[in-house]
């Protein structure tokens, strides 16, 4: 009988899909695969596996650090990063191609710029599908790297006030964030202009289901008191028109100008890419967090695909 975790045999779709207790499982797992990264020592968990990225929108971080943590556990990686470089330039559907890489693969991570495309591969697919990233939905790994970083900075999950800024309607790693700090009783702040204010129905949920309750503000001093500041970019690609989004570009920009009136102790985190949202200024103080939260991409993800697919 397989030993495997029974967490994630299906895939991650989604934040929601895990427990507090699987998420905090994972926390512990990318822990210890932190210490197999810093010891260099090449881990064989996944031998004779294969991972396949298929990737339809752009990505660095996501992509990268996943092919990382497949090598590092001894694993095997197939994909493409530039769906013009694949049938789908043929009209070939999701569905198909979705079916046949699961016949090439054990595992498939998954870009795609519809919400919901992770879920609706899971329906085609014979192996477990991660969602990196499903249009404006949600990011499920990157909230459990977020999670991560939050827990390696502060020494603590809980208790925390947490300012999340900039596109909160299509930002879909606040999407998983805000679903996944709800488990842990922090107090949660949406910093946003109007138009860009996280959809409602996400709102509401974290109320009802989670009991999260949410402050929101359009001013960025509404996180001078924060614990932590969640930077994000506005995601241009999901803008109608290129006015549209210059409306917003330069809406929040935190520097040290701002940093000499927050707290001393405040954690600056970004997904990245940052755009103009953080001045390059801020990257060398000691609270800006997120190269290392970057770098915690590749334990956080192999923890994840360790659960899912070693034996051992
Ligand atoms: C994010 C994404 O793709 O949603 N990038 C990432 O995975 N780190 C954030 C973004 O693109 O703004």
């Amino acid at each position: 009988m397989s030993s495997r975790s029974p967490v994630f045999q299906k895939g991650l779709l989604s934040i929601k899909d895990l427990s507090t207790n699987e998420i905090e499982e994972v926390l512990s797992e990318s822990e210890r695969m932190l210490k197999v990264c810093r010891s260099g020592i090449k881990a064989d968990h996944l031998r004779n596996m294969i991972m396949a990225t298929l990737f339809f929108e752009p990505s660095t971080r996501t992509r990268l650090s996943f092919e990382s943590a497949m090598q590092r556990l001894g694993g095997g990686i197939i994909g493409f990063a530039d769906p013009s470089s694949s049938s789908t330039m043929k009209g070939e559907t999701l569905a198909d191609t979705v079916k046949i890489v699961s016949s090439y693969s054990d595992v498939i991570v998954l870009r795609h710029p519809r919400d919901g495309a992770a879920r609706e591969a899971a329906g085609f697919a014979d192996v477990p599908i991660i969602n990196a990233g499903d249009g404006a939905g949600e990011h499920p790994t990157q909230a459990l790297l977020d999670l991560f970083t939050i827990r390696k900075e502060k020494r603590k999950l809980q208790g925390l006030k947490i300012a999340i800024v900039g596109d909160l309607k299509n930002g879909r790693t606040v999407h998983s964030l805000a679903y996944a700090l709800a488990r842990f009783r922090n107090d949660v702040t949406f910093i946003a202009p109007r138009q860009l204010q996280a959809p409602a129905d996400i709102v509401s949920s974290l109320n009802e289901k989670y009991g999260q309750r949410v402050e929101m503000s359009e001013s960025l001093d509404a996180a001078l008191d924060a614990d932590v500041i969640y930077m994000t970019r506005v995601q241009e690609e999901r803008f109608k028109s290129k006015a549209e989004y210059l409306q917003f570009a330069n809406y929040y920009n935190i520097n040290r100008n701002f940093l000499s009136r927050s707290r001393n102790d405040v954690t600056i985190m970004h997904p990245l890419p940052r755009v103009r949202e953080i001045s390059p200024e801020v990257d060398s103080m000691k609270n800006s967090a997120y190269f290392r939260q970057a770098s915690y991409g590749v334990p956080v993800r192999m923890a994840i695909l360790k659960m899912m697919l070693s034996e051992k």
